[in-house]
């Protein structure tokens, strides 16, 4: 794997895809990026939850009948939760695995269309209320990734597009290799939302995904000492879990901001929600 630091390194869709493709036999996880580090289900579990209060706060005005778009729907958590809420649901993703793990998870879900295809390119027919983008733009080129911001905007142009989205702190950052991803700052991404003609209603920091990012960040920590060495990531990446949930306050949310605050990266990744929507 190799990093560059400008968008003119052009990501390899066929990468991405048979990425996805390899990832989907461990659909549930890896739809958090979680399945490569032997975390427990509680920590994707305490992700969700706190991801949960976002989205919930942001659709609060959707009602009964809305018709709501999953973008990059992976095993189709979002998918179900609001196949509960609203009148419609489409689901999209490139991927045929994921998709048929977002399949077996929504059976029997009269309300639910699930697409397989490309997000840029897939019909789709009908205006939707709300749209939720999450985690997908960092597998886009930058012009591809502001088409698709476009796109979204005709297909919502009255209602709410929530974007969730992993990056660095600042500038970009493409990772070559097996796994292709271009990690953005807020910044940017703000810049592109502009570009599509979004506003930017509101931004607030992903801190489901923050507390996951410590954890794997000390199981690899951990992993590089001596008595762990020889651990694999679940023997590792489980009691450490259970420890930071239960201090959570300070080992979770304190320490991790005091370390931002002297302006260390630590952890390298961090995630954001933004509010977008069409129109004046
Ligand atoms: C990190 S997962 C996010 C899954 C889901 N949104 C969630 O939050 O649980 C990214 C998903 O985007 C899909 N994907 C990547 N590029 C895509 C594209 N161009 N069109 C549609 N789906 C794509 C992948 O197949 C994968 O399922």
């Amino acid at each position: 794997m190799s990093i560059c630091r400008s968008e003119g390194h052009r990501l390899d869709y066929e990468l991405v895809r048979s990425f996805w493709e390899e990832a989907a036999h461990e659909a549930e996880s890896a739809s958090y990026m979680a399945h490569e580090q032997g975390l427990p289900r509680g920590c994707v579990e305490h992700r969700f939850a706190l991801e949960r209060a976002v989205v919930d706060r942001w659709f609060a005005g959707l009602g009964p009948t809305a018709s709501v778009l999953d973008v990059g729907c992976g095993a189709g958590a979002w998918t179900e939760l609001f196949a509960q809420r609203y009148g419609r649901v489409v689901g999209v993703d490139a991927s045929a695995g994921m998709l048929a793990a977002a399949r077996r998870r929504l059976a029997g879900q009269g309300n639910v269309e699930l697409v397989r295809g490309d997000a840029l390119t897939v019909v789709l027919n009908g205006e939707f209320q709300g749209v939720l983008l999450g985690g997908l733009l960092m597998y886009l080129d930058r012009a591809d990734a502001v088409a698709l911001l476009v796109r979204l905007g005709q297909l919502a142009p009255r209602g709410r597009i929530i974007l969730r989205e992993s990056g660095i702190r600042s500038g970009v950052e493409v990772q070559t290799g097996t796994y292709q991803v271009v990690y953005r700052s807020l910044q940017e991404y703000e810049a592109m939302a502009a570009e599509a003609a979004l506003r930017v209603v509101a931004v607030e920091r992903n801190r489901g995904y923050a507390h996951m990012e410590v954890t794997v960040a000390l199981v690899n920590l951990a992993r590089r000492l001596p008595p762990f060495a020889r651990s694999d990531a679940a023997a590792v990446g489980g009691p450490l879990w259970r420890f930071l949930r239960a201090t959570a306050p300070v080992s979770l949310e304190l320490v991790p901001r005091a370390i931002e605050a002297v302006g260390l990266d630590w952890p390298h990744l961090t995630n954001h929600f933004l509010l977008l929507e069409a129109g004046p």
